[in-house]
């Protein structure tokens, strides 16, 4: 099964990302985690697009386009976390994807309300267990408190200060309504409210289909 994952930030494409992708066998590609690989890199490109993600804005298609496409090439079952985010993507995607005789099964748009946007992304911590960006809805750790698993600090994400939020809220609404046009013949909206658990057994089911 190939599919994407898409919806608006703290949606919990990420957390259901890492649950589906195991369930299902795929590889799970998160561009948002790409994007803070190279910035923590310190490479010449990560620190381009530092500015870039922390201030909300998207990273250049042509970038982002050519990880993913170094990252699909190779791999039959993939999920797609974050990537297409506007039309011009899920363009490239499909037309790359046709050339290789994979098509993409199909989008899972994730949708919940701004205030649980706000509200998730505002008490968000982080730690960079297995190099990986973590986190942690626990709420007995506060910002600068350890991990107890990878013995980092915890902190917070800079693109998840309130006034980066509603810019990135504001993007997503801009950019979206394409999206979900571009791929409404392969559609499945679900409702990112409710515990993990609930909000994956809901993902689940409706894979069902495309299995
Ligand atoms: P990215 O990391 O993809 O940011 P995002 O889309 O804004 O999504 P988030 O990571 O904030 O949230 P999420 O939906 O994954 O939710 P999560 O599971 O973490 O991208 C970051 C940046 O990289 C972009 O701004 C851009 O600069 C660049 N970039 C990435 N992709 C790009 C692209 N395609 N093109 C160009 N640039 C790109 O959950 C959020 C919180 O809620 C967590 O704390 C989680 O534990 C919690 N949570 C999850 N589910 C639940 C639940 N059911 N109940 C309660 N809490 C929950």
């Amino acid at each position: 099964m190939r599919i994407t994952f898409f919806g608006p930030p703290g949606s919990g494409k990420g957390t259901q990302a890492d649950r589906i992708s195991t369930f299902f066998g795929m590889q799970h590609i998160s561009t948002g985690m790409l994007c803070r690989e190279e910035i923590d890199s310190g490479s010449e490109l990560g620190k381009r697009i530092r500015e870039i993600v922390e201030s909300g804005q998207l990273v250049s298609d042509e970038i982002v386009n050519k990880e993913v496409l170094n990252r699909i090439e190779s791999v039959s079952d993939f999920l797609l976390d974050g990537y297409p985010r506007n039309l011009p993507q899920a363009e490239y995607l499909d037309r790359f994807l046709e050339i290789e005789g994979k098509p993409l099964s199909g989008a899972v748009f994730i949708q919940i309300p701004d205030e649980e946007v706000i509200r998730r992304l505002t008490r968000r911590l982080v730690c960079n267990c297995l190099g990986r960006n973590r986190k942690t809805d626990d709420d007995s750790y506060n910002e600068g408190n350890t991990c107890p698993v990878c013995s980092q600090v915890f902190r917070r994400r800079k693109d998840d200060s309130l006034e980066v939020i509603k810019f990135r809220l504001e993007q997503y609404y801009n950019l979206n309504v394409r999206l979900v046009r571009f791929y409404e013949n392969r559609l499945l909206e679900v409702n990112g409210l409710g515990t993990v658990a609930q909000v994956s057994e809901r993902i689940r089911k409706e894979l069902m289909i495309w299995e």
